[in-house]
């Protein structure tokens, strides 16, 4: 078991209550809000949550009354949260996991950072992602911020990376992808609303 996959288990118990909590609450509602308004959820949407961890975004997509909606993660200690029966549950990863219908909402809400590279998540992202459909990314900004978040990870050995703006431009291009909309919630993040090209 890798690094990441042990800190994410030892940490599923209190990850929801710790996000409620002082200035990373303050950074969840800033993220939220702009997450909610490039994901555009609408009622009776297929949607899938990518790295969901405890669930803190798939219980906010449930309240959309979805038709589909399902949290993967690779970390079952983490899917075991998602308690609701309407969620359904996927221990998998993120570039490989794979349903026979499409989602007209995918979201990938602080996963990405901890793969080695986004090539393989995006090709599986874009067999997920209906034609029309809409997917977020919400990920760590390349700067003296993301490098603060970037030690943190650091300090208890959990790799991640950092992307510029144009490798993500570039990879969003190759892929079929063009990113129609990039906010700055906070100084630490990027949220991402993209589009089939
Ligand atoms: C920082 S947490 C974010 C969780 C959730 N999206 C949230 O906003 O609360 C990152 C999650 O991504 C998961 N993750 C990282 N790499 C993954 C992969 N390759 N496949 C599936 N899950 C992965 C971790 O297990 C962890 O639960």
């Amino acid at each position: 078991m890798s690094s990441y996959e042990n800190y994410f288990d030892d940490q599923a118990g209190k990850y929801l209550e710790s996000s409620d909590k002082g200035f990373w609450a303050f950074l969840r509602k800033k993220e939220k809000e702009a997450v909610l308004q490039a994901l555009e959820p609408f009622e009776g949407m297929r949607c899938i949550d990518l790295g969901c961890g405890a669930g803190y975004y798939t219980q906010l997509l449930l309240k959309y009354s979805p038709s589909l909606i399902v949290g993967v993660d690779r970390s079952f200690a983490m899917v075991n949260h998602l308690k609701n029966k309407n969620i359904l549950r996927a221990q998998a990863d993120i570039e490989t996991v794979a349903f026979q219908k499409n989602f007209d909402r995918v979201l990938c809400a602080g996963a990405l950072e901890f793969l080695d590279s986004i090539d393989p998540f995006l090709v599986n992202a874009k067999a997920l992602l209906a034609q029309d459909g809409l997917m977020t990314i919400l990920l760590p900004k390349r700067g003296i911020w993301g490098f603060i978040y970037k030690f943190f990870h650091w300090s208890h050995s959990v790799p991640i990376q950092l992307f510029s703006y144009r490798n993500l431009v570039n990879k969003l291009n190759k892929y079929g992808f063009k990113l129609q909309e990039i906010t700055c919630p906070t100084p630490m993040t990027y949220v991402l609303k993209i589009v089939h090209r």
